[in-house]
């Protein structure tokens, strides 16, 4: 007599069993790695079932539009590492941020974000929010002061990345969070965790509501899909983003959400690894007085580095430095590299280098890139998996 196997009990598992072992979700074949789930529809037994099924009255999968079991497995997986109570994966990191936004709020609304961000996400905010009638006020978030003297009757939700993205500046999620929830219980605190992971840094555990993720960076891991998700609790991403999930399909694909789960069975050790190896980089940069400054949360010359050392478990995979001699300096470095890929992605086991003034950011006006830091001699490495003596050496040291 064969019986079945009770679901798996996810309490108390630590986050590396939980990365392998989360979200298995497997079909009557029994196979032991996720299956792809490549349909665009589903079948049913009956009209009527059909009719169930569509009206949320029986369980199943109707679309993949919007459900999907390949990606429930890596929504459910995200959602256990990010200790949140759900997750809506989107068909990248930006649309995440979107997504996020247009299911929550509505014209009239107010956002306050850090003007440390991703260049397009201060683009989507300026240029494509403003046409929602939804406005978005800038605050450098290091200090609380400047969050609570931003905040207006209409300020919906606080955005931030930490550390920023190329800057590495950090913001302390635990006390943004406290403070802004003593002030306005209702202001959602969201959180772009895509240096960190969940590995790193836990947002949701200091406090923040909601999580988002380019999944493009560290959860593919190897620089194969686009991808994004959202995590958080059910009333603001289980029933909101479904319901702009089955209406405007910023949807993923199961291949790429396929490779992500997969992904994200590794994420433990790729980021552990990266990190270290940032670590090494990032401290023989230093001591070799060659640079303007090195930017890297773990090394004492961070001015937030206590701050790090409270939120983070390690500095990340992420250094940024200001070379001598301004953007042809730059540039000479960036093409001397022979093993480094210039690209601006970042996450990949491949250490990749960017001039995040004329690429990440460079549809921001020169003011705004200059009060924030990225200036034309910023290069930004994203440690990958090799040997960082063979990476120091690629870029004329050691
Ligand atoms: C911090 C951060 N957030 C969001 C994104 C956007 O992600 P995607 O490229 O998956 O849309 C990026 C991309 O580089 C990023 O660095």
């Amino acid at each position: 007599m064969s019986s079945k196997k009770p679901p798996l009990d996810l309490t108390d598992l630590s986050i590396d069993t939980l990365a392998v072992r989360a979200g298995q979700n497997s079909s009557e074949f029994r196979e032991h790695s996720e299956a792809i789930h490549v349909t665009s529809s589903f079948t049913f037994d009956s009209a009527e079932q059909a009719a169930r099924v569509f009206a949320d009255d029986e369980a199943g999968f109707v679309y993949s539009r919007f459900s999907n079991p390949t990606i429930s497995s890596f929504e459910e997986k995200l959602a256990a590492l990010e200790a949140g109570e759900t997750c809506v994966a989107t068909s990248s990191g930006m649309s995440a941020i979107l997504g996020f936004i247009l299911a929550n709020y509505s014209s009239g609304q107010h956002i306050v974000s850090s003007r440390f961000v991703f260049g397009a996400t201060k683009v989507l905010f300026d240029d494509l929010l403003v046409k929602f009638g939804i406005s978005v006020s800038y605050v450098d978030g290091i200090n609380i002061e400047e969050w609570l003297a931003a905040l207006q009757d209409n300020t919906g939700m606080v955005f931030f990345e930490t550390p920023s993205n190329p800057t590495m500046t950090l913001i302390d999620i635990q006390e943004v969070s406290r403070s802004i929830k003593a002030v306005n219980k209702s202001i959602s605190v969201v959180v772009d965790n895509c240096f960190c992971s969940p590995i790193i840094q836990q947002p949701i555990l200091l406090g923040a509501d909601v999580v988002v993720h380019s999944a493009t960076k560290f959860i593919d891991g190897q620089g194969r899909c686009i991808g994004g998700a959202v995590v958080g609790p059910e009333e603001l991403v289980g029933k909101p983003m479904q319901k702009l999930m089955r209406t405007a399909g910023l949807s993923t694909s199961p291949f790429n959400a396929w490779v992500f789960s997969k992904g994200l069975e590794t994420l433990g050790v790729r980021v552990r690894q990266a990190s270290e190896n940032a670590l090494t980089i990032a401290s023989a940069f230093e001591a070799s007085g060659q640079f303007l400054s090195v930017n890297y949360p773990w090394l004492d010359s961070h001015p937030q580095q206590a701050l790090a050392k409270r939120q983070q478990k390690s500095g990340g995979a992420v250094v940024s430095f200001e070379v001598k001699g301004g953007q042809s300096a730059a540039y000479e470095l960036i093409n001397a590299t022979q093993l480094c890929s210039i690209t601006a992605n970042l996450g990949d086991t491949r250490t990749t280098i960017t001039h995040p003034f004329t690429t990440t950011h460079a549809r921001w006006s020169e003011e705004l890139k200059a009060e924030v830091g990225i200036s034309p001699s910023l290069i930004r490495l994203a440690v990958g998996l090799e040997d960082p003596q063979d990476i120091l050496r690629d870029l004329g040291l050691g």
